[in-house]
């Protein structure tokens, strides 16, 4: 290949118009084809050249090749700057604001929650978290709950293994158990979370629900400590509401009562209570000649449905955005 040749190639190279798609593959095939391609033909035709020659003659091919390659490039660089500026000449705006993402807004019940914990917190109390995965000894047998009772039933609790010694928490009040066995009294203690259990005749969700523990344990608390604690949370939350203890049972308290709110026309049942039963108290190593202490359990769903005048407690987890954004966090 003479110089010539060269030169002829080259400008063959630079004067073909790539106008549209179609023109270039014509390029692509005209010099790189498989078969007959002009570079492809010059590469084959290497093997004849001596070895003397080889090299240089390598070199002319790659740069011609070179310039093919090129040639490409720029053809379809300059096609995708024509593509954008179709799209700008296009109705498309980009000066125009993007489509916004909706914002997530607190949940009811988070908001309830948030408000329990700010309320103790001014008296003194301490927010704490616990396992929602439980033993038997701390959400039962440290809590004086008989083998026999009806929550052990394998219907109402949902064991995790054959054992029965792993389960789902039935109720918070096993926090009561957690934070004494590793505390000395005075304490003050708060806790929130869920808790796992069949609920069917209740105006609960069916099978989980959130409580709030709160207990305080020291020299001298009395009864009258616990029901000025339930008033001071009531008023606080609803503002005036008349309120009245009902005596009942619950195998960790002794006495215990039951916590009605006045509420339309009618009392309705919001919460259990009482003072730590001195056995539960000598299961965590505290002496009960020395120490007392109150206790109480409420269910968040529950005082839900009656801040926000609600019939069914399972919208709060219907996820219904539309339902759960009407909410906003004014306390
Ligand atoms: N643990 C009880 C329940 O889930 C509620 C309860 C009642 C908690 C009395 C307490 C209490 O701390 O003193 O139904």
């Amino acid at each position: 290949m003479d110089q010539k040749e060269i030169i002829k190639i080259k400008k063959y190279i630079k004067c073909f118009h790539i106008k549209k798609n179609e023109d270039l593959e014509t390029f692509k095939i005209k010099f790189l084809g498989k078969k007959k391609g002009i570079i492809t033909v010059l590469f084959k035709n290497l093997k004849k050249i001596s070895i003397h020659e080889r090299k240089n003659y390598g070199k002319i091919i790659n740069e011609l090749k070179k310039e093919v390659q090129n040639k490409i490039s720029h053809y379809k660089s300059i096609n995708d700057i024509n593509k954008n500026k179709k799209v700008l000449n296009s109705d498309y705006d980009p000066t125009f604001p993007g489509k916004s993402i909706e914002i997530g807004s607190i949940h009811p019940l988070s908001i309830i929650i948030n408000r329990i914990i700010e309320i103790f917190i001014r008296i003194g109390f301490i927010h704490v978290d616990g396992p929602e995965i439980e033993d038997d000894w701390h959400n039962f047998t440290a809590l004086n709950i008989p083998v026999s009772h009806p929550s052990r039933d394998m219907q109402d609790t949902f064991f995790l293994c054959k054992s029965l010694d792993v389960l789902l928490r039935t109720h918070t009040s096993s926090i009561q158990i957690r934070y004494m066995k590793n505390h000395c009294p005075p304490f003050r203690i708060l806790s929130i979370g869920k808790v796992y259990r069949n609920e069917t005749i209740s105006s609960h969700s069916n099978f989980m629900f959130h409580q709030a523990e709160g207990f305080s344990i020291d020299r001298k608390i009395s009864f009258s400590d616990l029901k000025q604690t339930i008033h001071y949370l009531i008023t606080s939350l609803f503002g005036k509401e008349k309120i009245r203890f009902r005596p009942s049972y619950f195998p960790f308290t002794e006495p215990s009562a039951e916590v009605d709110i006045h509420c339309n026309n009618e009392w309705l049942e919001i919460m259990g209570c009482g003072m730590i039963d001195p056995e539960v108290l000598k299961n965590v190593g505290i002496d009960p000649e020395i120490y007392s202490g109150f206790a109480f359990g409420v269910g968040i769903e529950r005082l839900a449905l009656i801040i926000y005048q609600m019939k069914d407690i399972r919208t709060y987890f219907d996820n219904d955005i539309r339902f759960l954004k009407q909410f906003k966090s004014e306390f």
